[in-house]
């Protein structure tokens, strides 16, 4: 009885059956050989090991002093909107007015937001294949339908004109969203290409959204901003990555100006505000770019260290290392089941990594994703760990 009645009021709804991150096992498998006293090289998580800029530091502890932590507007705190405005300007030389800015819990609050604000249930949006998971797993969670893109080298891994026309010529699509630089491929768009596929989706009436959040983690070429092209495009971007900040949970949105009002009462609802810690430390983030211009070389040597090593290592394709703090490398020569790859590699050589299948359902068996956020001592002891592991199997 009690069971039945328990199974009729906490059924979990069918939207919330998205499916898990499989790098959780891999995490939970590296936990398990370090609690034996294993050394694990972590390059399963995105997330830099450096810690906030210390100008961000100061500002929350100097905040926390005065004990005045109320809730903020519900776009966020003038002086951090004016600040990421500025931003623009400094970084980009094109101008974003502060009024357009939407202070967000993370880029992931800024996707909920956005696709709120964007679409209605049934609507289909295009994201990559290889992608970020949560895009889709956001949109089915609200009743939107994404489009995987498939994308490869032919297309420099990211979505061509083409492949979104043809996409919206079988099925009108309502939006698309482009990362760049990309995870998990750490691929970049260039800036001609995101202008043209910008101007092509507007043209059919496609809505734009632009997940800038690697955004100065560029290598090969400097990143351009959706907001250059375009006014009507959602740009999504976070103190997370480029300032260290996963944990604070702050990023925003430049939102066109049509949108400002409707995301403002989205947020009034959803969270009446962002945290106001977090949006005071982002403000003085900022002053700490020389900082974290120094972590950037780190992950600039990173790179160059994986990109040398891997291939006499054994693992000799991968696709352009452009920015971000990934790479993703193809393992069809060892094996077309990443997750038994990277668990094995795991167990045998003590260096964690992503399995595609996160990524993409259908190629992601033949790829796994390192993550170059740690430190050099240990990047260059996974080549070595890799290359004696895949000699010896
Ligand atoms: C491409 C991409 N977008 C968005 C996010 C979400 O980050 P956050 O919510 O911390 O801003 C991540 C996190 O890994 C990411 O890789």
């Amino acid at each position: 009885m009690m069971l039945d009645k328990a199974r009729r009021l906490v059924t979990a709804s069918a939207r919330s059956d998205v499916p898990p991150f499989m790098v959780m096992d891999v995490m939970a498998a590296a936990a398990a050989i370090e609690a034996r006293g294993g050394h694990v090289i972590h390059m399963e998580v995105g997330q830099p090991a450096a810690p906030a800029p210390r100008s961000a530091i100061a500002a929350a502890k100097a905040a926390l002093d005065t004990g005045d932590i109320g809730y903020t507007a519900a776009l966020g705190i003038p002086a951090l909107r004016a600040r990421i405005a500025r931003h623009y300007a400094e970084t980009h030389g094109v101008t974003v007015e502060p009024e357009r800015i939407v202070v967000t819990t993370g880029s992931s609050a800024g996707f909920i937001l956005a696709f709120l604000a964007l679409f209605e249930p049934g609507d289909r949006i295009a994201v990559a294949c290889p992608g970020y998971p949560p895009y889709r797993h956001i949109l089915t969670a609200l009743g939107c339908e994404p489009v995987m893109i498939g994308i490869s080298a032919a297309t420099r891994w990211s979505i061509t004109v083409d492949a979104l026309l043809e996409a919206h010529r079988r099925a009108p699509l309502k939006g698309v969203l482009v990362a760049s630089p990309a995870n998990p491929t750490g691929t970049m768009i260039r800036p001609d290409d995101l202008s043209r596929l910008i101007a092509a989706a507007e043209g059919e009436g496609i809505r734009f959204i632009s997940d800038e959040i690697y955004h100065g983690l560029d290598y090969a070429f400097p990143a351009e901003t959706a907001a250059k092209f375009s006014d009507n495009a959602v740009i999504i971007n976070s103190f997370s990555k480029y300032f260290c900040m996963t944990g604070w949970r702050v990023g925003w949105m430049v939102a066109p100006d049509a949108l400002v009002r409707p995301v403002e009462r989205l947020q009034q609802n959803l969270a009446i505000s962002v945290p106001t810690l977090s949006q005071i430390a982002a403000a003085a983030a900022f002053e700490g770019r020389d900082e974290m211009e120094a972590v950037k070389h780190g992950y600039e040597e990173n790179r160059r260290i994986l990109v040398e090593g891997l291939p006499t290592a054994g693992l000799d394709k991968f696709l352009p290392v452009d920015g971000a703090f990934y790479l993703y490398a193809d393992i069809s020569r060892f094996s077309n089941d990443s997750f038994d790859f990277a668990k094995r590699m795991l167990e045998q050589a003590g260096v964690a990594a992503t399995p595609g299948i996160d990524f993409d359902p259908v190629h992601g068996r033949e790829f796994v994703r390192f993550s170059y956020a740690g430190s050099a001592a240990d990047m260059r002891e996974a080549v070595q760990r890799i290359g004696t592991w895949l000699n010896r199997s």
